[in-house]
């Protein structure tokens, strides 16, 4: 049986670039470059293959997929070949994406997010529904006595007034039609005590957040070497510039200081300290998709001798991220297929913002290393499931 994944933000850029690269590689056009369930540490039979996914989601936007997928393919951030060639099944994602519901209260919103899911998990006859936020990251969630208490939470949701931002609405849609969840983006998604227990009384997993693809991916690396040959690491000052959706979206303070505090988490968690120094976020519109980062890392060495590093990066955003949604997607399910149940922190290795469950002694590792290893252990744990 086949298995759905349910993209929130389906038309936007990483979404368009999934459902893209899942149908080229399915065809035998691109290789799974990227894909990291496709190491042969990470392949065991439980994971969906690639080639079995069944894509939908909701958005707020109207353009077509095939729209999307050629302005993509103009950028240079997909071939053009490969969007022609897999029109189809863009096409018939396409027809799978409901708009964004409103209704007069969030309980009745909700209710028709779950009822577009368990639609589209019924008519495909799909084994399951794995929920990815691949939304605009929202600004930082006021926090409301409801967050905590589920019991709570379900009262005030029948209320007018929105208790949940709309990331956590999905999220809690996603639970009550019995989906699991993955956060790709900073935002609060499933990250409330609430949601938890919801994930936990209906049995479901969930996975987040905010997908590490270019500048904390490379802090993940070097931090843990600074720490490992006790040099101490004085400044971590590092710029991004990006284009695209979501730099334009990150020009705005809200969802920019929720991005920049998801970015700069490692550096404490792996250094033990907090060096000096700031990550910034800043939109410059001409680059679209390809963003850059600069590091400045200063530190000192034997008897207090002053050093110096600096790192530049130039990703392509959406083709980092696209191949971890599949990936995230497939660990997902087979996770849920396997009974797990509650946040799996042993997916850390593809966040920013790790989410701890107690799993791995309360303990969650931030560097990529240690993450690559909960992650290979998680893998061989899910086996023939
Ligand atoms: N590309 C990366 O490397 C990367 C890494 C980590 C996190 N992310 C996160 O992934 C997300 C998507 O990035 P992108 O480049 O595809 O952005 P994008 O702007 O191209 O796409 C976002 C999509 O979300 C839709 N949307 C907004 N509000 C919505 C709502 N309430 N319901 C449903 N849909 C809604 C928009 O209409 C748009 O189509 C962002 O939050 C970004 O921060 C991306």
């Amino acid at each position: 049986m086949a298995t759905g994944v349910w993209l929130v933000g389906a038309r936007g850029s990483v979404a368009a670039t999934s459902i893209a690269g899942a149908a080229a590689i399915r065809a035998g056009l691109a290789e799974p470059t990227g894909c990291v369930t496709e190491l042969p540490q990470l392949q065991v039979a439980s994971l969906p293959p690639l080639g079995d996914l069944v894509f939908g989601g909701h958005d707020v936007a109207d353009t077509p997929l095939a729209k999307k997928a050629d302005a993509l393919a103009a950028a240079g951030v997909v071939p053009a070949r490969l969007v022609a060639a897999v029109a189809g099944e863009l096409a018939a994602a396409d027809a799978e994406i409901r708009p964004a519901p409103t209704a007069a209260t969030q309980r009745e919103a909700a209710a028709l997010v779950a009822a577009d899911i368990t639609d589209f998990r019924d008519r495909h006859r799909l084994e399951r529904v794995v929920v990815v936020n691949v939304a605009s990251t929202e600004p930082l969630v006021q926090p409301h006595p409801a967050h905590a208490d589920l019991d709570a939470l379900e009262d005030q949701l029948g209320r007018s007034a929105p208790v949940l931002p709309p990331s956590s609405l999905y999220a809690y849609a996603a639970f009550t039609a019995g989906c699991s969840h993955v956060d790709f983006t900073p935002s609060t998604g499933a990250r409330l005590p609430a949601l938890a227990e919801l994930a936990r009384r209906r049995g479901l997993p969930h996975a987040g957040h905010d997908g590490k693809t270019g500048e904390t991916l490379v802090k993940s690396v070097l931090a843990p070497m600074f720490a490992m040959r006790n040099l101490r690491v004085r400044t971590w000052s590092g710029t991004n510039l990006l284009g695209g959706g979501d730099g334009a979206n990150l020009a705005d303070p809200g969802p920019n200081a929720a991005k920049a505090s998801s970015k700069q988490r490692v550096l404490a968690e792996t250094l033990g300290y907090e060096p000096q120094g700031h990550t910034r976020i800043e939109y410059v519109d001409d680059i679209g998709d390809f963003k850059t980062a600069w590091d400045l890392v200063t530190f000192t060495g034997f008897l207090g001798t002053a050093m110096r590093m600096e790192f530049s990066w130039h990703g392509c955003d959406s083709a980092l991220a696209a191949p971890l949604v599949l990936d995230l997607a497939r660990l997902t399910a087979a996770a849920h297929r396997a009974g797990r149940s509650g946040p799996l922190t042993e997916l850390a290795f593809f966040f920013k913002d790790p989410i701890d469950s107690g799993a791995l002694g309360g303990k969650v590792p931030h560097g990529l290393v240690e993450q690559w290893a909960a992650l290979a252990a998680f893998a061989r744990g899910l086996g023939d499931a």
